[in-house]
């Protein structure tokens, strides 16, 4: 089956999908836009979803499988509000969101962007206490050896040792009732970026759902340096790599204000 299928009788050789397909390997012929690279398809699904008369077939991102656009775009006034409402979650109820819960605050990320479209998310979803704090114990153990190593972050894991070692304040997993482990295949070479992506959608996407999360950047900088130890426990598939990690939780508290950040630092040219 050929990549591209056109409906002859309603294509308007508008070619606005050979303007819009990410890898430019469309191009307008006298029949419609073929496809002059099949190999270097993305699967993005632009051409299809941007086609206005709904002529377009891709093998890849069938026109059947793609939801229609209905609904009116937030007005910039609220989506800003929504978005910087958003916070870093870092006190929970001692209790786990439902498998149900976690599975939808997951799937939204399914529509983070992905460097090529390459998507190929995996997670692991730690909920088992013990686990957690053998976890975080682990990540301590590793900031231990870096600082003897005399690491770029000596001050840093100090002070994070200050509190998790000294003081006993679980400042690494913060007491979350669950962890999400992002995973790739080692060769993909985006993995990391991809699950900030990732993790950007379902922060946002969370508090929706009246759950809180926080990028568990201890952890998933141990991981992401491949501390055996850690890789241990987390124990995710053989060929895969860890490339980031969260924590999900129902919030304890509700937060009431929303603080300023720094101006905005821009230049025009
Ligand atoms: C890459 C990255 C790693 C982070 N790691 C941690 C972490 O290990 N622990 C934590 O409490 N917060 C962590 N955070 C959350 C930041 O501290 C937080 O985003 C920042 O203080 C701003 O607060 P807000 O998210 O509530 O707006 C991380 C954020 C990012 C982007």
């Amino acid at each position: 089956m050929d990549l591209l299928q056109v409906d002859k009788s309603k294509c308007l050789k508008c070619g606005i999908c050979v303007e819009s397909c990410p890898s430019c390997i469309l191009s307008m012929g006298e029949e419609g836009p073929k496809c002059d690279f099949d190999r270097g398809c993305m699967a993005c699904g632009h051409c299809v979803a941007v086609c206005p008369v709904g002529a377009l077939e891709n093998k890849y991102t069938p026109l059947e499988k793609q939801r229609p656009i209905t609904k009116p775009m937030l007005d910039a006034e609220t989506a800003y509000e929504f978005m910087r409402m958003r916070r870093s979650v870092r006190t929970f109820r001692p209790v786990c969101p439902t498998e149900e819960e976690l599975t939808k605050l997951l799937d939204i990320t399914r529509y983070a962007p992905t460097a090529g479209n390459s998507q190929g998310m995996y997670y692991v979803v730690i909920r088992d206490a013990e686990k957690i704090k053998a976890i975080a114990d682990a990540v301590a153990d590793w900031m231990e050896e870096e600082i003897a190593a005399g690491s770029e972050n000596k001050r840093y894991f100090t002070t994070v040792l200050r509190a998790y070692r000294d003081r006993g304040q679980d400042i690494i997993a913060r007491n979350a009732p669950c962890l999400v482990v992002a995973h790739t295949r080692r060769l993909n070479t985006t993995g990391v970026s991809n699950a900030e992506q990732c993790w950007a959608y379902a922060e946002l996407f969370a508090p929706t759902m009246g759950l809180g999360t926080t990028i568990a950047g201890f952890i998933q900088s141990c991981g992401i340096a491949g501390y055996k130890p850690l890789l241990d426990l987390v124990a995710l598939p053989p060929k895969y790599k860890m490339v980031g990690c969260i924590m999900v939780g129902y919030p304890k508290y509700k937060f009431k204000r929303m603080p300023e950040r720094q101006h905005l630092k821009v230049v025009f040219e």
